[in-house]
């Protein structure tokens, strides 16, 4: 088959993000997450054109998604991997599987677009850390773009537009008809060497990145959209997976913006598989719920998170850290610095019983143990309450620190509700609760923080 290639333009352009990546560090800049993932320019190269693919917004493009990828696949396996280039036009499709060594390259003006099609949307068996499906017991819709045992994908682009058409999904929830667990829009699991960057994800049927059981994920300079009363439309979830950073990105969705899962009680608890080593910075936006949230589903532990600069508006809650009774797991070792809110409910909250379980079969004696996060340098202004901070009984939450956080309401000063709970505070305005007063007893480690 002769392969018609994407414009010159854009091999320039390619070339040349071979040569200087886009976060080429230079004196000063802020610090980013290059280097995580290995990156090299692929030696093939395939235009969606080439597979029947037609971009008018009414043809169904299944075939040629689906052709193009089994060709990248079934191909030389000994090349550096394949562009599948996607040109400019609203290119229709049912859900698709990405395979390894590949770059999804979406160019200007180029959208991916689910069909509504909820009767035929295929099924996956349920993650075995959560033991069925999230929303409903049994199997769960794949998402949208899926990738399952793979390495070395990317997808990116010039900010071309990935579209989930989520609206029939979040109607189906609405009326309490789903039959199983909603698609997301992109998942990986089981995967490695993942970067996302340059793209718009939008209108996602649920959770909109969800890598789930991977190692070694970027996401950069991603625009994530979707109403502000679309249900459970997440930005990026991090579930069960290490190694991962997150940075320079815009979202404003339904849910929280950028969570931090690991897979819910006695199913994330035997599956055991924690979330460490993630990083999230530079995030902007605006959520109904939490900009930045820690669980619920925190059953397989969440260590060494460190999230910088966040800036959120217009939201339900700053900082979430939640899980539950019979999630077992850990918390710890959480930083969180350099947060700005403006017009949030609850600046920091902490809630150690959240509710919501997969059955009734949960071990009620496997509590969650929190210790050891840190959130320092918090700004903020018309915050309504400046936080709750709520362990358990049998397990509190231990080496809290809040430091340097100044929050302001827009009639009264914002007040702190806290219970079962250990920590220091340190510049904390309006005063924290008593039982984060005290730095003598926690051998000042909250002193050194800002
Ligand atoms: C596979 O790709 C490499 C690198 O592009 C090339 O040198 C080689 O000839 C290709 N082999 C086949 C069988 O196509
Ligand atoms: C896509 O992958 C899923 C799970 O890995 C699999 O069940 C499904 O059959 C695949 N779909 C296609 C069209 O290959
Ligand atoms: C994960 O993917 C690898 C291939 O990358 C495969 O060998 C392995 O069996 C997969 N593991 C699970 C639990 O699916
Ligand atoms: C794409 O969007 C990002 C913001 O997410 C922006 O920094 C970048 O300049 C845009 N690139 C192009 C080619 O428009
Ligand atoms: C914490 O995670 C970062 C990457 O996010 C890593 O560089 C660092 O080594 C980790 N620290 C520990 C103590 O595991
Ligand atoms: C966070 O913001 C501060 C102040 O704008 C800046 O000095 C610092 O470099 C930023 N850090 C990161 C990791 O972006
Ligand atoms: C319930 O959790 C407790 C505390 O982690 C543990 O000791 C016990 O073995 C668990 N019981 C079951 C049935 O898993
Ligand atoms: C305190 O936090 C504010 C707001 O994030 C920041 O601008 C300031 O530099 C911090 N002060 C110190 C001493 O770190």
């Amino acid at each position: 088959m002769r392969v018609s290639r994407p414009p010159i333009s854009f091999f320039v352009l390619f070339m040349l993000s071979a040569v200087f990546p886009h976060h080429l560090s230079l004196g000063g800049d802020p610090i980013t997450c290059s280097g995580i993932v290995p990156t090299k320019p692929r030696s093939g190269m395939l235009s969606i054109s080439d597979f029947g693919g037609v971009g008018d917004g009414t043809t169904l493009n299944t075939n040629a998604f689906n052709s193009a990828i089994d060709r990248i696949r079934n191909g030389n396996s000994s090349s550096e991997g394949t562009l599948l280039y996607v040109p400019r036009g609203v290119y229709l499709t049912e859900s698709f599987n990405l395979t390894s060594h590949m770059t999804l390259y979406l160019a200007e003006g180029a959208v991916i677009k689910a069909v509504q099609d909820t009767e035929k949307w295929p099924l996956v068996d349920p993650l075995p850390s959560y033991g069925r499906g999230r929303e409903r017991p049994g199997r769960r819709y794949i998402s949208f773009i899926h990738g399952d045992g793979l390495s070395d994908v990317v997808i990116t682009g010039r900010n071309g537009t990935i579209d989930g058409s989520g609206e029939p999904w979040w109607n189906m929830w609405r009326h309490g008809t789903l039959k199983f667990t909603r698609p997301g829009l992109i998942e990986f699991k089981n995967s490695s060497n993942i970067i996302v960057s340059h793209v718009v994800l939008q209108n996602s049927p649920f959770w909109t990145l969800h890598p789930v059981y991977c190692s070694d994920v970027v996401v950069h300079h991603v625009t994530i959209l979707a109403p502000t009363d679309s249900p459970n439309t997440d930005g990026i979830d991090a579930d069960s997976s290490s190694n991962v950073c997150i940075e320079d990105s815009y979202i404003s969705t339904g849910d929280d913006l950028v969570a931090v899962k690991s897979g819910w009680d006695e199913y994330g608890i035997a599956y055991n598989r924690p979330s460490c080593d993630i990083t999230i910075r530079r995030i902007t936006g605006s959520s109904p719920f939490a900009g930045i949230a820690i669980g619920s589903e925190t059953s397989g532990g969440i260590h060494n998170v460190t999230v910088e600069n966040i800036t959120l508006y217009s939201s339900g809650i700053g900082i979430h850290i939640k899980t539950n009774i019979g999630r077992g797991g850990s918390i710890q070792g959480i930083t969180i610095s350099g947060v700005h809110l403006e017009k949030v409910r609850t600046g920091i909250k902490i809630s150690g019983d959240t509710g919501d379980h997969p059955d009734d079969h949960f071990n009620t004696s496997a509590l969650p143990v929190v210790s050891g996060i840190t959130i320092k340098n918090v700004w903020g202004i018309k915050v309504e309450r400046a936080g709750t901070f709520q362990g358990l009984k049998d397990s509190p939450f231990t080496s809290l620190c809040l430091s340097n956080v100044t929050l302001t309401g827009t009639k009264s000063s914002p007040v702190w509700k806290c219970s079962d709970i250990v920590g220091a505070a340190v510049k904390v305005d309006p005063t924290a609760c008593p039982e984060l007063s005290s730095t003598a007893q926690q051998g000042g480690f909250c002193e050194n923080q800002s």
